[in-house]
């Protein structure tokens, strides 16, 4: 069912119990807006010794010698340690979550700029940044590839060569669909739309960086790791597997986290120096990276060369589509990856469209550039999908010459034909993309934009107004465990509740949040779910000892997990609070109704609240039955969620300077139910920011010896609000019908689905100037080449 609902239907519960539906205030904003948070730079441990790391200030180079005696000698330095010393504990290298492996600190070669070569411990950490420039390393240069085609070129020099047996630079290659039938529907095809495109590497840059306290007890054993991590339970276990520290002795703590965006998925090398530095000193050491560290060396996303396209009949209807990628991870393969899916859930790029066919051939290189393939706000590379297969679309509508959103209307899977399977061989679980675009149309006045354009695109005009629409379809959730495991862990989540004696509840999860509100929504859910008002629920997260295991928060995986066993957890407890109150009111639990926060004797004004019930759990509970309200629920999803959305993107290019600017935007976005409008707002306008970022001037670029060009946020632009255009938003409501509220994740929506609307707009306002695509990031000079053939 789909209810074009702004901003939604009424909640069920009170303003004060704060169930689902409820826009209420975010409570963990109290401690931020006051400056009360607690994020890792502020701990500081008694005796704690302080790290800096020196990085490698070329590409690619063997590594003759390392001379640390001068640094080792400066007062106030405690050690300095190597990758051969590391490799005495046999910890040189450690796994990659994708299965590769990763230098801890170099030993044999450098293999990008920015790479961990040595680190110094001391007291104070200007001692330590003092002494990196008295380590002495002696590199031998070796050619730098910073491209992913020269990287698979014929003779191209080893960057692997670490690997036994590796004799070429190729990091993985899968593929998905039916090539058979995909080429069978392009033989019989009227026309066929291709397109190459790049979508270019970039950073997620949140505003805390990441760092790491280490306190190991030579003693107990004990190690208690501070860490700004998205995943602090997969960490724990991989540090086990690592450092052959027993699980039990290893306890992550991530504090509040400034921001993750994919960024603090991975595990870096400063996280294990950190460790062994702690564990053979005896001290805590803490490492905190500041912004150019991060900027240069920690996992980068996207960098993805794409070639797609798009079979199409006489009916202008889509019969198939074939794509080929080839993306460029870096010098190690090394963010999170379904064992499944090596190019992560890049074959979802079937989109909104129902077509029988597809094909999908993925390629990566390894490169002399930091890591890359981390999910910046993103399902594992539906970014990227979403990105090819809406420019696909769009230039398709142009070439057979109707209206971008007809041509989709034209396309889309239709509401009946959900649940659908996608060529590719995902199950999307409902959807109503007609209503959704046909919502964005009337929001923004889609026909009097058109004729607006009509009027001011003449002959001769160098304000050209440019229409740009995307119709995404994301899937996230990972997710159900049949198919996606991170490394072997299954990618379940957890949620552990207990109400108190006095109706006040602890719910704590799996799930991770870095600012994206857990606090408030997952309370929320509890609060729809038993009654009780949601500012009674404290949520707890992110301290392994204190939460249930879980696989953490990225690709929006956690509302449509975590809180799905939010939502079982607390159904739990409203059985035994059921027989409770039963017991209470001396009638049989089938004659109670029960409303959220209270059980009423059907019939009668007898009733008992949740919190009599909670009161009674610990000391009058009934002969035979345990005492307490509390329980655990690991859920493991039967399928992943795919909510969608449908911008339209109104801009104006100055075809003389090639600037453009966004006139109007409106976002609508799909998530079935929403828990808190608010929040979700919020994460809408986060998200078209950050795409329009990427649209418009986020750019990480390298030159030919493979130095970073642009380390800091001169150079890699952030929009401030100064930049930042005004969106409206809109919304339809689409459940998802497995899940237990009916939710599916938003987190990453709009800066998966906005960007390819921003590009299609220029492209729409140059068309008729013969301009057909313009990558990322669309840079006035870029238009400009494009429109005088000045090459981009
Ligand atoms: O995994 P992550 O938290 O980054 O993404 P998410 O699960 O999409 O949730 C982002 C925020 O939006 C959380 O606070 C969610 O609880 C909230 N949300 C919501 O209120 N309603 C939804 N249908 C989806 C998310």
């Amino acid at each position: 069912m789909t209810v074009t609902n702004e901003p939604g239907s009424a909640p069920r519960t009170s303003p004060e119990i704060g169930g689902i539906g409820h826009s209420v205030r975010r409570k963990e904003d109290d401690r931020f807006i006051q400056g009360a948070g607690r994020y890792l730079d502020d701990v500081v441990l008694p005796g704690m010794l302080h790290m800096a790391i020196l990085r490698s200030p070329v590409a690619h180079a063997r590594i003759r010698s390392i001379d640390a005696s001068e640094a080792q000698a400066m007062p106030g330095v405690v050690a300095v340690v190597t990758g051969e010393l590391l490799a005495g504990y046999n910890l040189a290298w450690m796994p990659t979550l994708s299965g590769d492996t990763q230098a801890v600190l170099a030993t044999d070669k450098v293999r990008f700029q920015g790479q961990e070569v040595a680190a110094v411990i001391a007291t104070d950490p200007y001692i330590a940044h003092d002494a990196l420039p008295l380590i002495n390393v002696d590199y031998e240069d070796l050619p730098a590839i910073t491209s992913p085609q020269q990287s698979l070129a014929p003779g191209a020099p080893v960057i692997r060569d670490d690997k036994e047996g590796k004799s070429d630079n190729e990091a993985y290659s899968w593929e998905a669909g039916d090539k058979a039938a995909t080429d069978a529907a392009f033989a019989r095809a009227a026309r066929v739309v291709s397109l190459d495109t790049h979508y270019p590497r970039s950073h997620p840059s949140p505003l805390e960086t990441c760092g790491v306290i280490a306190d190991v007890s030579p003693i107990t054993g004990q190690a208690t790791i501070y860490m700004t991590s998205q995943a602090p339970h997969a960490i724990r276990t991989v540090f086990a597997l690592v450092a052959g520290l027993p699980e039990e002795n290893i306890r992550i703590i991530t504090c509040d986290i400034g921001g993750g965006f994919g960024n603090k998925v991975p595990v870096y090398p400063g996280y294990v120096v950190a460790t062994a530095a702690s564990l053979v000193i005896g001290k805590p050491v803490k490492w905190v990276e500041s912004r150019t560290e991060n900027l240069i060396s920690t996992g980068f996303a996207r960098d993805f060369h794409m070639h797609g396209e798009l079979a199409i009949d006489a009916d202008n209807r889509i019969t198939a589509m074939r794509a080929s990628i080839l993306s460029d991870q870096g010098a190690f393969y090394a963010d999170a990856q379904p064992t499944k899916f090596r190019a992560g859930l890049f074959h979802i790029c079937t989109g909104s469209y129902e077509y029988p066919a597809a094909h999908v051939e993925a390629r990566g290189a390894y490169t002399n550039k930091a890591p890359g393939g981390v999910a910046y706000r993103c399902s594992f590379r539906v970014t990227e999908a979403s990105y090819l297969i809406e420019r696909l679309v769009d230039k398709a509508a142009h070439e057979v010459g109707m209206d971008p959103t007809e041509f989709r209307m034209n396309n889309f899977i239709k509401p009946e034909q959900f649940p659908y399977l996608s060529p590719t061989g995902f199950v999307y679980d409902s959807g109503d993309y007609h209503t959704a675009l046909a919502l964005a149309k009337r929001i923004i006045d889609y026909d009097g934009w058109r004729r607006r354009q009509a009027e001011q695109n003449v002959p001769g005009a160098t304000k050209l107004i440019g229409i740009g629409v995307a119709s995404f379809t994301e899937v996230v959730g990972a997710g159900n465990s049949r198919e996606y495991d991170i490394l072997g862990i299954k990618m379940f989540d957890s949620a552990e509740l207990r109400v108190h004696p006095t109706g006040k509840a602890i719910l704590k999860l799996g799930v991770q949040t870095q600012g994206q509100g857990h606090e408030t929504t997952f309370a929320q859910i509890v609060a729809e779910e038993l009654g009780i008002p949601y500012s009674d629920i404290k949520v707890q997260y992110g301290d392994t000892d204190n939460t249930p295991y879980g696989l953490g928060t990225y690709a929006s995986r956690s509302t449509p997990v975590g809180g799905a066993a939010t939502a079982v957890v607390s159904r739990k407890l409203r059985q035994k609070a059921q027989a409770l109150a039963a017991h209470l009111l001396e009638v049989s639990e089938d004659d109670l109704d029960w409303e959220p926060g209270r059980f009423t004797v059907r019939g009668t004004d007898k009733s008992v609240s949740i919190q009599d019930v909670a009161f009674a759990a610990y000391t009058n509970h009934p002969e035979g039955m345990e005492a307490g309200l509390e329980g655990v629920t690991y859920y493991d999803p039967p399928n992943m969620t795919y909510p969608f959305g449908s911008y339209i993107v109104v801009v104006e290019v100055d075809t003389g300077d090639g600037t453009w600017k966004v006139l109007d935007m409106v976002a609508v976005d799909d998530c079935g139910v929403r828990i808190n409008p608010m929040i979700v707002d919020g994460q809408i306008t986060g998200g078209l920011t950050e795409g329009f970022a990427k649209a418009n001037m986020q750019w990480i670029t390298f030159d030919d010896d493979g130095n970073r060009i642009g380390s800091n946020f001169m150079d890699y632009l952030i929009p401030t609000a100064w930049e930042t255009p005004r969106f409206r938003l809109g919304a339809t409501v689409t459940p998802s019908p497995h899940h237990p509220i009916g939710a599916k994740g938003v987190g990453e929506s709009a800066t998966v689905g906005s960007p390819a609307a921003y590009v299609n707009a220029v492209v729409d306002a140059l068309w008729s100037r013969g301009v057909a695509n313009i990558d990322m990031p669309v840079l006035p000079h870029r238009v400009w080449g494009a429109l005088h053939g000045a090459g981009s």
